[in-house]
């Protein structure tokens, strides 16, 4: 198992379509266990595989951040399915370190993904749970959460990055 850099906005990679898994590889098998690692590693409650650099539809949730063990789930082609509420919550994400604002999605959404085996799955997320699979599916297509704010408040993030890029203190791909 490895622990993986983790790329940032506005890493390239971010910003791609990912394409779907047609077959459960070991490739894939390893870079699941490498996210989960990287994931808990950070810590942080989810990880898609374009963060780490790979455009593919796979994504890592552990709400607990590693915290008890069997809670984290693998998404493999997730898709919203249905969706219902809404609310306003803070949000973050591990390629915007430091950066947190109010986002609102869905109160409940429910997914459908394959898991490791392969095998199709139904789940039903409320609150977190829910923020969690649309930040995750959002990545998978190239969008971050910084995406659902005002363009105001966007801009002001990005001139923050840019600043602080020019200043040698954020790195596109850290070690
Ligand atoms: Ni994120």
């Amino acid at each position: 198992m490895a622990i993986l850099p983790i790329l940032r906005y506005p890493h390239e990679v971010l910003a791609v379509d990912s394409e779907p898994v047609r077959e459960i590889t070991p490739d894939i098998e390893r870079l699941v266990r490498d996210m989960i690692e990287t994931m808990h590693a950070a810590p942080g409650v989810g990880l898609a595989a374009n963060q780490v650099g790979v455009a593919l539809q796979v994504a890592v949730v552990d709400l607990s951040a590693g915290e008890k063990p069997g809670e984290t789930l693998v998404l493999i082609n997730p898709r919203v399915i249905e969706y219902s509420g809404g609310y306003l919550e803070d949000e973050g994400c591990l390629s915007l370190p430091g950066f947190t604002e109010r986002v609102s999605r869905p109160e409940r959404t429910v997914i459908e993904a394959m898991d490791l085996e392969g095998k199709r799955r139904v789940l039903e997320g409320r609150e977190l749970m829910a923020r969690a699979f649309n930040h995750e599916i959002d990545h998978l297509h190239g969008r971050l959460f910084i995406e659902h704010l005002s363009p105001l408040k966007r801009r002001l993030i990005k001139r923050k990055v840019q600043k602080r890029m020019r200043a040698g203190d954020w790195d596109l791909a850290p070690a």
